[in-house]
C-alpha cells in the first residue's frame, strides 16, 4: 500500500479522483492524497469540512479477492488502524462509533467513506477514503459541524507532522489488512469490540430509505453486521446507517 502516491496541493475530493483512477484501472494500493479538499464527500450523502494544510484526507484504492458481501468489513478494519494509530501517535484514546465514525468525548475525529466497483458480484475495486482531524481547529469550520468535530491538537495542544502521521496509518492499515485478508474478520473483531462505544446501548438507527428503528444494539457478527434488538426481543440485522443515542 502507497507504493503509488497520487499527490495533489488542492483537489475537490480523493474520494472522486480515486474512484475515477480504479476506474481507469489504478495499481491494488494506489494512494490519492491532498493538502486541501474542497468538496470533500461523506457517508450518505453528507459532506465532509476540512481545511488547508491541517487534516489527513486521502483514499486507498484496494483490489481485494473478497465476495462483495464481505467489504464492509474493510470499513471495521479501517477503523481500527485510525484508532491504533491515533493513540500510538498521540496518547489519546478514542472510541468506534459503529460503523466507523471514530468519537472523542462526542466529537468526531476521523471520518470513513467505503465505496465499491463491482460487476454482478465480483469486486473490482474498494475505495477507503479516510478523513482525520489532525492539526484542525474546530471553531474554523462551518457552524454546523463546529460543535461535531474534534480534533487531535484541540485535545492534546500539539500540532503533528502530517506526512509521519500517514506513514505511520498507511504501516498500521496494511499490518491490519494483510492480518484480514490472511485470517479473516475474526482477527478484527475483538479489536473493533474492545474501542466499541455503542454496544449494549439503547440507539436509534437511521436507514439509509429514511426509515428510523430503535432498539439496543447488541453487537456485530462475524461478518461486521450490525445486531438490533427490539422491544419485543427480535433481532434486525443492520448493514449500513447513521445511529444516535
Ligand atoms: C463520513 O464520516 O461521513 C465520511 C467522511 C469521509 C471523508 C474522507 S476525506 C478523504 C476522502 N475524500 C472524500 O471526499 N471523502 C473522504
Amino acid at each position: 500500500i502507497g507504493r503509488s502516491i497520487c499527490f495533489f496541493e488542492t483537489i475537490g475530493s480523493t474520494q472522486k479522483e480515486a474512484l475515477a483512477l480504479a476506474d481507469e484501472g489504478a495499481a491494488d494500493g494506489t494512494v490519492v492524497i491532498t493538502n486541501e479538499q474542497s468538496a470533500g464527500r461523506g457517508r450518505l450523502g453528507h459532506t465532509w469540512q476540512s481545511s488547508r494544510g491541517t487534516n489527513i484526507a486521502m483514499s486507498l484504492i484496494l483490489r481485494p479477492d473478497l465476495p462483495i458481501d464481505r467489504t464492509p468489513q474493510l470499513t471495521l478494519v479501517t477503523a481500527v488502524a485510525a484508532v491504533e494509530v491515533i493513540e500510538e501517535q498521540t496518547g489519546v484514546s478514542c472510541g468506534i462509533k459503529w460503523p466507523n465514525d471514530i468519537i472523542y468525548e462526542g466529537r468526531k475525529l476521523v471520518g470513513i467513506l467505503t465505496e465499491l466497483q463491482a460487476e454482478a458480484t465480483f469486486v473490482k475495486a474498494v475505495v477507503i477514503g479516510i478523513g482525520i482531524n489532525v492539526n484542525t481547529d474546530p471553531s474554523a469550520l462551518p457552524g454546523d459541524v463546529r460543535r461535531q468535530a474534534a480534533s487531535l491538537k484541540a485535545i492534546t495542544g500539539k500540532s503533528y507532522d502530517l506526512v509521519a502521521f500517514v506513514q505511520a496509518f498507511l504501516q498500521k492499515f496494511e499490518e491490519l489488512y494483510r492480518l484480514f485478508l490472511r485470517e479473516g474478520f475474526s482477527a478484527i473483531k475483538p479489536k473493533w469490540e474492545k474501542r466499541a462505544i455503542s454496544l449494549g446501548k439503547k440507539i436509534k438507527v437511521r436507514q439509509p430509505g429514511g426509515t428510523t428503528i430503535e432498539g439496543v444494539a447488541l453487537g456485530i457478527n462475524d461478518e461486521g453486521v450490525l445486531l438490533l434488538e427490539d422491544a419485543d426481543k427480535e433481532i434486525t440485522r443492520v448493514y449500513s446507517a447513521d445511529i444516535e443515542w
